[in-house]
């Protein structure tokens, strides 16, 4: 296993909070429960029925990990949460009373209600389904309007790009088609993940198919306008474009096409125009490069919510329950 991840791991065990596992009868979500209760890595909560789980992984031992079975609790009080909260946006009280009883909102319920600091799923729901709760009820933290996410990339070794080989891309999973505001939100968040869960001092490109003015195209426009919104939000930040991805990542073609950035050559976060270059160009780096992709990892939202990938193994479940908790500090 990677060093990175080895760390967040650690760094979750210290942190030990409370996170809600919402698909908690699939059989990858029980071993992972298992593996985090023996390591204390995290404090668990499984949705689903007591007597499938014990059934579908009879030889598993989930000493520690509590079960919450919705079929045999009174949800009211989260049906009550619910009705409250999107009352305003015309859902009835009988809707709130079916909806708290889906596990993908009544995960969400439980944290928005204080009794758990974050939910992972996704091992069996599309993304889509994973964060629509998740943006209705726990909505954005602070200060951010765009609930984004990132993929750490971990490159194979010895590899020159990165820092020591780990990189951030976003935003690769949520936004289809950001605007130049969005784009802004998506690349101090990263830069934010990069830092908090990654470890790196972030460096970020706004990358386009333009470099410094070399084109001109509205698409070009809307990464320039970005590069000045995330400019005044975060001066502090270390951040600049439009760069082509060459011109970002490689001394050489800085030198010749961006030689006054501080940024470009040496950038580690890279922020890709919108969600088809996004997740196009992580699959390309993770397949092609044979470099490790640790994520989506959601951020912007009040309190974390990640989803994780249909295919992904009860060892990314532990990863990415890793990340929840740091992200939950
Ligand atoms: N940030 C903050 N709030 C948001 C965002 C966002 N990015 N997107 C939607 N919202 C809010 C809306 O304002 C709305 O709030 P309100 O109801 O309180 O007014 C609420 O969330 C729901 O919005 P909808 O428009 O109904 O949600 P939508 O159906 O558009 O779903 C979603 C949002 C799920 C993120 C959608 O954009 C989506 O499906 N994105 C692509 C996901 C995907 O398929 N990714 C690729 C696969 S992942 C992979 O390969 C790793």
């Amino acid at each position: 296993m990677a060093a990175l991840l080895e760390s967040i791991r650690r760094e979750a065990k210290k942190a030990y909070k409370h996170i809600v596992l919402a698909e908690g009868e699939e059989e990858r979500i029980i071993v992972a429960a298992s593996r985090i209760a023996d390591m204390q890595m995290a404090k668990l909560t499984l949705i689903g029925d007591e007597k499938k789980i014990a059934a579908k992984c009879p030889d598993v031992d989930l000493t520690g990990v509590e079960i919450f079975n919705p079929k045999s609790r009174d949800l009211s009080k989260y049906a009550d949460l619910l009705y409250e909260l999107r009352k305003a946006k015309g859902m009835e009280r009988a809707e709130a009373e079916e909806l708290a009883h889906n596990p993908l909102y009544l995960g969400v319920l439980m944290v928005k209600a204080g009794e758990a600091d974050g939910m992972v799923a996704g091992s069996v729901n599309s993304t889509g389904d994973v964060l629509r709760p998740a943006l209705q009820i726990i909505k954005t933290a602070q200060g951010i309007k765009t609930v984004s996410s990132c993929f750490i990339m971990v490159l194979p070794e010895f590899s020159k790009y990165g820092e020591n080989g780990v990189m951030v891309f976003g935003d690769c999973a949520v936004n289809p088609n950001p605007t130049a505001e969005q784009l802004a939100d998506i690349a101090i968040a990263s830069a934010a993940s990069a830092k908090n869960i990654a470890g790196i001092h972030p460096k970020v490109a706004m990358l386009s198919f333009s470099t410094m003015g070399s084109a001109k195209h509205e698409l070009v426009d809307k990464v320039t306008e970005a590069v000045k919104i995330a400019k005044k939000a975060a001066p502090e930040l270390e951040l600049d474009g439009e760069l082509q991805l060459d011109a970002a990542i490689v001394e050489s073609v800085a030198k010749l096409k961006a030689p006054k950035s501080k940024v470009a050559g040496r950038a580690n976060v890279l922020i890709f125009p919108d969600l088809q270059a996004g997740n196009i160009g992580y699959k390309l780096v993770q397949r092609l490069a044979g470099a490790e992709a640790v994520g989506p990892i959601c951020q912007g939202f009040n309190k974390p919510v990640n989803d994780l990938s249909r295919g992904c193994s009860a060892d990314d479940v532990v990863n990415v329950v890793a990340m929840t908790a740091l992200q939950a500090q």
